[in-house]
């Protein structure tokens, strides 16, 4: 069983040319800026303020690395954040798709979207390029709390019908802020690291 309470901050970059070879399995968190990513590693390990997180969009400004027991959790910056200069959009995007083109080791992404909004042309990619690279990624639809448990439900309709080959993927409604969905992300991520285990032992 994964330590969650004992994660621990490992160390940020801020170009992708800082990134170290990948040395253990990684878990990496994508998705649109302010939708939620900092919020849900800190309810994940249940701590307040590990990740970093604001009001603002924009906070994460580089991909920050978190130790759970053996596996690496990658906090990336979010990509469209409009409000950013062009240059620092640009930096940002570099870092995350420098991030995706380094052949980590990657256990599995978590793909975040705002479970209000319908998924971005970003979203998308994001979604295409794990598909084109078979990676095994997750959806968390995240502040689940702004939505009533039957709005919640249609909502889960309506990704279902726009994000392609959606009957093969995990779609988990999430909120940071009641805990909805973490225990279940917890299991998940539990039975791919004793998965892991059983690999490397035999
Ligand atoms: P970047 O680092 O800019 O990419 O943002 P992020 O994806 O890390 O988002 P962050 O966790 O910083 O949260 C952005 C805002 O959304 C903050 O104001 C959070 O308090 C709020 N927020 C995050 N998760 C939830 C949630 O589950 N429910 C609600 N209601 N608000 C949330
Ligand atoms: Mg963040």
């Amino acid at each position: 069983m994964l330590n969650f309470q004992k994660a621990s901050f490992v160390s940020s970059y801020g170009v992708p040319e800082q990134l170290p070879p990948t040395q253990q399995m990684e878990i990496a968190f994508a998705g649109r800026s302010n939708v939620g990513k900092s919020s849900m590693l800190n309810r994940l390990f249940g701590r307040k303020r590990l990740a970093r997180v604001s009001s603002v969009p924009g906070k994460t400004a580089t991909i920050n690395f978190y130790r759970l027991d053996s596996v690496f959790c990658v906090d990336l910056p979010g990509y469209g954040y409009a409000k950013a200069s062009k240059k620092e959009r640009e930096r940002l995007d570099r870092l995350v798709s420098g991030y995706f083109s380094d052949d980590r080791d990657l256990l599995l992404v978590v793909i975040l979207l705002d479970i209000r909004r319908a998924p971005s042309e970003l979203d998308r990619k994001m979604i295409d390029l794990c598909i084109s690279q078979e990676l095994p990624f997750l959806l968390l639809l995240t502040k689940a709390d702004k939505f009533s448990a039957s709005r919640q439900k249609e909502q889960l309709l309506l990704f279902k019908k726009e994000i392609p080959y959606a009957d093969q993927i995990t779609m988990l409604p999430f909120s940071a802020v009641t805990g909805q969905g973490v225990e279940e992300l917890r299991s998940i991520l539990n039975e791919l690291c004793a998965d892991g285990e059983d690999e490397s032992s035999k």
